[in-house]
């Protein structure tokens, strides 16, 4: 397998959930604004999966990209975290359970492989259960038979990694966090991330983190770069070696939070935002 760093995986995911009708019209925007990664899950609760594919489907009508142009990453979601409207049969076992909701989220996005599948959250609060090391080893399954190039989890504590590494030979290629200031920006499983080669994405980037968004060292630094201060976070996240999400709604923010790749922040600002919220 290429080391996690040298995929080709966009440097910037644009987030699907609570669009519902928008759905489909907001992933084209994002794609016709320049995004190339698109997040979703197979979790209607709060994504609209297939509104995804209308979006998707609606971008390749026009030419603006073709599938293989595009970094498409859905999610399995335990039964906990679903409404009643389940991709997959609640009374079959968990492996077939992932089975079938990948065969969902393929016939939703009208496509014969994902490019990444990630276990939406472990089924405990810090352990890494039998459960899912059953859904894991479904979803290693999934890739072995090309239906997704990558898997990840999403939700974890240090201790969840720690365990499903030293449990399973076949580690995430992604963690999908979200990321607090208050907490180091999640350093610790960061760091994890870093020595295992793991690709570490972030979200509710800015959700999470008013306290940084308003802070005065953030906003002169935005003053100074002519920017905003999200785009200040954004690029703080790519600094320390986050791959960042974003779920806007707003073509304006969708351009400012891709112009944020443009921003190159020194050392010292980086270590200072670093430490902003503790
Ligand atoms: N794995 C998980 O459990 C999980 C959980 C939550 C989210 N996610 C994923 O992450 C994606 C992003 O979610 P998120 O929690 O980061 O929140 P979000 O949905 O991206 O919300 C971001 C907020 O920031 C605002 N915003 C974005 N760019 C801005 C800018 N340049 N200037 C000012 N405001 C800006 C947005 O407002 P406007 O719309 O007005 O721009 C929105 O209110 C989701 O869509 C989903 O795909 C995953």
């Amino acid at each position: 397998m290429l080391p996690a760093q040298s995929l080709p995986v966009p440097d910037f995911l644009y987030g699907t959930a609570w669009k519902e009708d928008r759905t489909a019209e907001l992933t084209e925007l994002a794609i016709r604004t320049g995004f190339r990664g698109i997040d979703t899950a197979n979790q209607r609760r709060h994504y609209y999966e297939a509104g995804v594919g209308e979006g998707l489907a609606a971008a390749y009508r026009t030419g603006i990209v073709k599938r293989e142009d595009l970094f498409l990453q859905t999610k399995f979601t335990y039964q906990d975290g679903q409404d009643h409207r389940l991709p997959y049969d609640p009374a079959a076992s968990l492996s077939t359970q992932v089975a079938q909701s990948m065969a969902s989220s393929l016939e939703h996005m009208h496509t014969g492989h994902v490019d990444s599948f990630i276990l939406h959250g472990p089924s405990a609060r810090y352990n890494w259960t039998k459960d899912d090391a059953e859904t894991w080893e479904a979803m290693v399954k999934e890739c072995d038979a090309g239906r997704t190039r990558w898997l990840g989890v999403s939700n974890v504590a240090l201790t969840h990694l720690e365990q499903m590494l030293d449990y399973h030979s076949d580690a995430p290629t992604f963690v999908q966090n979200r990321c607090y200031a208050r907490l180091g920006w999640d350093r610790d499983v960061r760091e994890l991330c870093r020595k295992r080669d793991i690709i570490y994405q972030g979200f509710s980037l800015l959700t999470a983190n008013k306290e940084v968004l308003r802070h005065p060292f953030v906003a002169m630094l935005a003053e100074q770069h002519n920017a905003t201060p999200a785009q200040i976070v954004f690029a703080f996240a790519r600094s320390v070696g986050m791959l960042p999400l974003t779920g806007t709604s707003s073509e304006e923010h969708m351009r400012q939070d891709l112009g944020s790749r443009n921003l190159v922040l020194t050392g010292d600002a980086i270590l200072k935002i670093e430490s902003i919220a503790e």
